[in-house]
């Protein structure tokens, strides 16, 4: 895992600021530790609260176009059809519980 995720940062040219295997296209409503949800009130919607399996399957839920679990569903769908299995395997590391 530890080498997939050192060639994962070479091959997509991220800072070492970012946690390992998270697309810095993610940063803007979660942070880069997946500790907020800029879109969503009340405390909700925070990835880093979740435990990796509920965070890969929220991915693939959003990639697939079929999760909407706060009526922000469409907001997560173009972050995620990029997402190889792979980088949400590393985003699930990264940042689930
Ligand atoms: C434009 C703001 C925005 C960006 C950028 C964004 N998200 Fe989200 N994210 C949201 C919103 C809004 C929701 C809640 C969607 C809903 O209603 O289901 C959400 C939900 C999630 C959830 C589920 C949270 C839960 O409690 O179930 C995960 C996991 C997640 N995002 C991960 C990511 C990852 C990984 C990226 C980068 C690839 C990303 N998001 C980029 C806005 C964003």
């Amino acid at each position: 895992m530890k080498k997939i995720a050192i060639a994962s940062l070479a091959v997509l040219g991220l800072s070492s600021v970012l946690m390992a295997g998270v697309p810095a296209s993610c940063n803007g409503c979660h942070g880069p530790d997946g500790s907020k949800n800029t879109m969503v009130q009340g405390g909700e919607g925070i990835p880093n609260t979740m435990t990796k399996a509920d965070l890969k399957e929220a991915l693939h839920g959003y990639k697939a176009g079929t999760l909407n679990k706060f009526g922000k569903g469409a907001m997560m769908v173009s972050f995620s059809k990029p997402l190889t299995d792979a980088q949400i395997d590393e985003i699930a590391e990264a940042w689930g519980k």
